[in-house]
């Protein structure tokens, strides 16, 4: 059968070369070669094989031949069932047969003479058949169309000249704009009907300036006059109220008068909203709510402009931002060539985009800012400050959004000019090196003030309440290892969602652009036909972010001070054996947190020197607990093990040698001789990462639960509040986590390493941006309420 030999035995454990995934078991393969995927593509290769193994080749035609030409010549040496042209160019074309044999009495003719023209007729290549993940098809797509552009670009006479092709190239085209324009107006007329007085306005890329070909088209419906309407006909008489007009003489429709708009949540009315796309707008398919998005989104895709759109509400903190990159854009004409040149840089070194919305990397509104922000910091500056821009304008153009302070000249010719001269070359090598050197660890970049506030002055202040104290209390900005905060909405860190490694990897990127940057071969056009200038800077390089591109690592530090007194009594008596003491005990609170909170299965398990039945054991407690509020003794790790549950989990392999060691011993040997790193086979198939902090915080309000207690119940219920919420992945993701202690006693620390084996769904690096800090803290929980007796838990 073929779809045996599309599987392939590895280390592993196995791997579809067809659909290229890997999958852990001999069950997983089962299952995968009678899944949906694998009987498309086994399907579409074997229609391609078919068409192989009847059709030839034939060249030597021009661009006056049509099918019927061919089919009627062919016909000589058999029923021909299809022809297939290169329509462009005319140069050759696929000639399909009914039968195997008609290809033998084409191929054995040996001149082939159709109105004049010479036809050369060759057998069909025999191509292998491959599929492409489409993940990896939009970062080739790009590589496709810049290999394209290599040839344009090299030719070009300097730098300049290639960042501006490259503005040129990627920018969005007048008819691409008048057809979202079009659409805009279709929606207001539609909204407009059941919200009166609403307001459907685009904002971000398509028309901030900065869009590219096939960007999405972001839309916020501003519904701030109709909850004006809607208060104003439920004040007046309500027995009369289905009578009440707005001031174009509409009435108040069936919809408004099933919401309150003025206590109804974001999500609700986005429930309406996806009702009013499904059901009135032609053309539009595949509406569903992203309930659990920073700012929650109706996602739509409009299938004859084949254009993604999102819908938010209310959202007029976006518009007023696009407003200020088209301002900043009318500025300073340097502005657009240089983003549309980083942004290309940044998803050619996989620092921006992400793939699947959430994500550890830079969205482009916050890449934008990075290079505003470097442009304010040039000497001497090309764009001036927030702050400079709120000073120019007029007491017309003041605007306060929520509270905070949006005011900026509406016209760019209220700014004067800024006296740098600096070419774009010069200016796109000092973003490198502005970037390269930065330091990042300490420092909150304000675009408003033009500079990067030490971090310990930013956690002093108290509130910006100097833009508005009527503006509502809000918490600070969600600080991490790169922070950027937005223009306008001081209390948002638009760089909040990146993590240590993605900071890295843009910092180190930089580094590696500015030392290129210096060379002759950025500087000057090869009169050897080399590639040089951008065509170099946007050849991936390798870095950071790709070397390592699977493997991800999470570190636990030995916190002895956290452990409590019971246990540290214990690794006091294990001595020069306290690692492994403790490492047993960090093994055992990981595998809990993946099985019991996070709810992963768990596929298979190899080397982990503890009995089987904790997080099984946990799981059923968990179950059987009164509620959340529960704190028994029984709470996080310290559940005793009843020998009952032992061997409880069910291992997927009887393989011998990867058989789990008796109780206290160590990880077993290999065949060898070396050591075998323990590790775990785990499935997810929920995004139990998706919307966490927001279900959190509606768990905790609805049961008016404290968090501390018990979090590893409430975290488990936050679990399974997601799993109810969301859909399930569209394929589960496969991981394996293999775990080291590592370090002298001061530096002690388990390192987990995480590894996709199967993930179709390429949700495995924004899984792995949302444990970084929860497993550690999930752990370092669980590990200060064990108490040190060998029958704990984990301790097995
Ligand atoms: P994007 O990051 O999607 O940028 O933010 P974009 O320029 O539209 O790029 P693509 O092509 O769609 O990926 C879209 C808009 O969302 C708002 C900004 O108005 C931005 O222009 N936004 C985004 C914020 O207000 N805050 C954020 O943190 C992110």
């Amino acid at each position: 059968m073929e779809s045996e030999s599309d599987i392939k035995t590895t280390p592993r454990g196995f791997h579809c070369v067809l659909c290229k995934v890997n999958l852990p078991n001999q069950s997983s393969v089962d299952q995968h070669v009678k899944g949906r995927k694998h009987q498309t593509l086994s399907n579409v290769r074997s229609t391609r094989k078919t068409q192989e193994q009847h059709s030839v080749f034939v060249s030597g035609i021009n661009s006056d031949t049509s099918q019927a030409d061919l089919a009627d010549y062919f016909q000589q040496f058999g029923n021909v069932s299809d022809v297939i042209m290169d329509k462009d160019k005319g140069v050759f074309a696929i000639v399909q047969f009914s039968q195997t044999e008609s290809i033998e009495a084409a191929l054995s003719c040996v001149k082939h003479k159709m109105k004049g023209l010479n036809l050369r007729v060759k057998p069909r290549e025999k191509k292998e058949f491959k599929y492409i993940p489409k993940q990896k098809c939009d970062l080739q797509n790009l590589q496709q169309v810049l290999d394209h552009l290599k040839p344009q670009l090299c030719q070009l006479p300097c730098v300049n000249a290639q960042i501006q092709y490259i503005e040129k190239r990627f920018q969005l085209g007048d008819n691409e704009k008048k057809a979202r324009n079009l659409l805009v107006e279709l929606l207001q007329e539609v909204f407009v009907e059941f919200f009166p007085d609403s307001q459907i306005l685009p904002f971000g890329s398509s028309v901030n300036t900065f869009g590219i070909h096939s960007c999405d088209l972001d839309l916020v419906l501003d519904l701030e006059n109709t909850k004006v309407f809607q208060a104003h006909t439920r004040t007046t008489s309500e027995p009369q109220a289905a009578e009440c007009m707005s001031d174009d003489g509409r009435s108040e429709d069936s919809i408004l008068s099933d919401i309150d708009l003025s206590t109804a949540s974001p999500a609700e009315i986005l429930d309406l909203v996806a009702a009013i796309l499904r059901r009135c707008v032609p053309s539009v398919h595949k509406v569903h709510v992203v309930s659990s998005a920073r700012l929650p989104v109706v996602k739509f895709h409009h299938r004859e402009l084949n254009l993604q759109g999102d819908i938010t509400v209310n959202n007029r903190l976006a518009v007023r931002n696009t407003r200020f990159l088209q301002l900043c854009s009318g500025v300073e004409e340097r502005l657009r060539p240089l983003v549309y040149t980083i942004r290309c840089w940044a998803k050619q070194n996989q620092l921006a985009g992400n793939p699947s919305g959430a994500g550890p990397l830079l969205n482009n509104y916050a890449l934008t800012l990075l290079v505003i922000f470097f442009l304010q910091n040039c000497e001497p500056p090309v764009l001036p400050t927030v702050d400079r821009l709120k000073d120019m304008s007029c007491e017309e153009e003041e605007c306060v959004i929520e509270g905070w302070n949006c005011t900026f000249p509406s016209q760019p010719i209220a700014v004067p000019p800024s006296g740098n001269t600096q070419d774009l070359c010069t200016l796109l090598a000092g973003f490198f090196s502005f970037y390269a050197k930065f330091d990042f660890a300490s420092s909150v970049i304000s675009l408003r003030e033009g500079r990067a506030i030490p971090i310990t002055d930013f956690l002093c202040r108290k509130d910006n309440k100097e833009e508005n104290p009527t503006r509502p209390y809000q918490s600070g900005p969600r600080l991490g290892p790169l922070n950027v905060l937005d223009p306008f909405e001081l209390s948002h860190n638009v760089a909040g969602n990146l993590n240590e490694r993605s900071q890295k990897c843009f910092q180190k990127a930089c580094q590696d652009a500015e030392k290129y940057c210096r060379s002759l071969q950025y500087l000057r056009k090869s009169t050897k036909g080399k590639s040089w200038g951008l065509v170099r800077l946007f050849t991936p390089s390798g870095g950071v972010s790709q070397t390592k591109e699977d493997e991800l690592n999470i570190s636990i530090p030995f916190k002895p001070s956290a452990l409590p007194e019971a246990l540290r009594g214990q690794l006091q008596t294990a001595g020069e054996e306290f690692r492994s003491v403790w490492f047993e005990k960090v093994c055992g609170s990981v595998e809990r947190v993946f099985q019991s909170v996070l709810r992963c299965d768990l596929v298979f398990s190899s080397g982990f020197a503890f009995p089987e039945n904790s997080a099984a054991e946990v799981s059923a407690e968990m179950e059987t607990s009164p509620g959340p509020l529960n704190t028994s003794a029984n709470d996080g790790m310290d559940s005793p093990t009843s020998s009952a549950a032992a061997g409880a989990k069910r291992r997927l392999s009887d393989d011998s040698d990867m058989s789990i060691s008796p109780q206290g011993k160590k990880p077993r040997m290999s065949k060898r001789g070396k050591r075998e790193p323990p590790y775990w086979l785990w499935v997810q198939k929920h995004p139990v990462w998706a919307g966490r902090r927001k279900v959190r915080r509606e768990l905790i309000k609805d049961a008016d639960l404290r968090p501390e207690g018990s979090c590893l119940e409430i975290e488990a219920q936050v679990t399974d509040g997601i799993i109810e919420k969301e859909e399930e992945l569209k394929e589960p993701l496969d991981f394996k986590v293999q775990a080291h202690v590592v370090g002298e006693t001061e530096s002690t620390k388990v390192e987990l390493k995480l590894e996709p084996c199967s993930d179709q769904a390429g949700v495995f690096q924004d899984f792995v941006h949302f444990l970084e800090p929860f497993l550690p803290k999930m752990v370092e929980s669980l590990l200060a309420k064990a108490a040190g007796g060998a029958e704990n838990g984990p301790s097995r």
